[in-house]
């Protein structure tokens, strides 16, 4: 996270889009609820809840059908791809959808590996989640050597130069997230895509934990494949899939006999979460808003090394009657004034843990280019413990591995517990900050 230009503060969201949240008014125990669980799925705005009632009042149907509703629920599909197209730098019949992150990665592991020979090697990162871990192991089946690049602790940053020796002449998969959800370290996933490519690797980007946080332009970026999770950036719970023109189009993927074989619906097996694409337009819009609303405010973030150029917002483009390069450049200036007002907080949090007593914090420091979640130790408490004292005063937080269980298992947590994590928003505000760290304060005097 970078630091700001001296004297300019970042663009204050938390008081632009608290109004557009109703599960903010939520109170527990006589406190209101600060929801620093958005690593594990943000909270929506009202756009994207009367949009998804709007689709079940007024358009609910499948598709194929020579009817109006029919008709409809087509134009949702194609609205959502081009919504997400904006969201990632992408064409819209790059952008297919399924259940979550998870059950597409696995649908794209099954289909890549009809091309797979044993002793074929897959890459992974003991970094990742496990749902860019296991859909990869599940090949080991039938002889596919699985490698893993290892964590440099306790920043936890990926071992760049272990990735360039593991690229050989049988890697056939580089599967790499761009951010890692457990600890908020940013990989330079731009230069380890440089490397698969070298030796000819299909490439798959989890971007779950990234997708909220910072811009991403995958058509720079060069992935093949890159998968997010619209609930962790302000929609509903639908999986989305880039994949790139050339090599979405190669992709042997498992259908049914009726199905498209073209991309995008090649991999989308079933009827699509229909009232959730209709979320997922409004999520984008949502955050196209955010950055109309920043569209006056000198925002000071510069492109980190490895960063894409055409990640970069735009300055100043306020977009109206959305034609979508309006919306993308509307969403880069969003995305950018996360970056910033997320990294104050982020920064905020980091600095208070650091005078507590007993706190330790896992993942790159306050002055690095990071996610603003923030995961610790409390030495003598069980996580679990933790969270449960702060979520009884109101305050969300996670306790566990959150699924990234190899990086807890190297940090030689996983008998403990795992972590304490807390993730920030753009709803989330300093008194929220000096809420948590006071509460933790208590909770370790007493
Ligand atoms: C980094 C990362 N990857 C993958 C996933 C899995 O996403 P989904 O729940 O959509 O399957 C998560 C969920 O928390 C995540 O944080």
């Amino acid at each position: 996270m970078l630091l700001p230009l001296a004297g300019a503060e970042p663009p204050d969201l938390a008081r632009i889009c608290r109004p557009r949240f109703p599960a903010l008014e939520l109170r527990v125990n006589g406190h209101p609820a600060a929801f620093f669980d958005g690593p594990g799925g943000t909270q929506v705005p009202d756009t994207v809840i009367a949009a998804i009632t709007d689709y079940l009042k007024e358009k609910n149907s499948n598709t194929h059908g020579h009817f109006a509703t029919s008709r409809a629920t087509e134009g949702v599909i194609r609205g959502a791809r081009q919504a997400m197209a904006d969201f990632l730098g992408a064409d819209p019949e790059e952008i297919a959808f399924g259940a979550n992150m998870t059950t597409l990665n696995f649908a794209l592991s099954r289909a890549l590996a009809r091309d797979l020979a044993p002793g074929d090697e897959v890459v992974v990162t003991d970094l990742d989640h496990e749902a860019n871990i296991s859909p990869w192991r599940a090949l080991e089946e039938q002889g596919v050597v699985v490698r893993a690049v290892r964590v440099i602790s306790p920043r936890c940053t990926l071992d760049m130069d272990h990735l360039a020796s593991l690229m050989g002449p049988r890697t056939r998969v580089l599967a790499i997230g761009y951010a890692s959800n457990a600890v908020g370290t940013i990989n330079n996933v731009q230069e380890a895509i440089r490397l698969a490519r070298q030796v000819g690797a299909t490439t798959v980007v989890d971007a779950v934990h990234y997708a909220p946080h910072g811009p991403i332009d995958c058509h720079s970026l060069g992935a093949d494949f890159l998968v997010c999770s619209a609930y962790k950036f302000f929609g509903p719970h639908v999986g989305v899939l880039y994949g790139r023109r050339e090599a979405f189009a190669r992709l042997k993927t498992y259908r049914v006999r009726p199905q498209s074989a073209e991309p995008p619906e090649k991999i989308e097996t079933g009827t699509l979460n229909h009232e959730g694409l209709a979320g997922i337009t409004a999520a984008a819009d949502f955050i196209a808003w955010l950055g109309e609303q920043v569209a006056g405010h000198p925002l000071s973030r510069q492109p980190a090394a490895g960063e894409p150029a055409a990640a970069r917002p735009a300055a100043g483009q306020p977009v109206s009657g959305q034609p979508a390069s309006g919306r993308r450049r509307a969403i880069l200036r969003a995305m950018a004034a996360i970056e910033e007002y997320e990294g104050m907080l982020a920064r905020r949090l980091l600095e208070a843990l650091a005078d507590l007593p007993g706190i330790t914090v896992y993942g790159p420091g306050a002055e690095e280019r990071r996610t603003p979640t923030v995961s610790f130790t409390v030495a003598g408490h069980h996580p679990a413990r933790v969270a449960a004292y702060l979520g009884s005063r109101g305050l969300f937080v996670w306790a566990g591995d959150f699924y990234a269980t190899t990086l807890v298992e190297r940090l030689g947590l996983h008998d403990s517990g795992g972590l304490v994590r807390v993730g920030m928003a753009p709803y989330n505000t300093p008194e929220e900050v000096e809420r948590l760290v006071a509460a933790l304060t208590s909770y370790l005097a007493a």
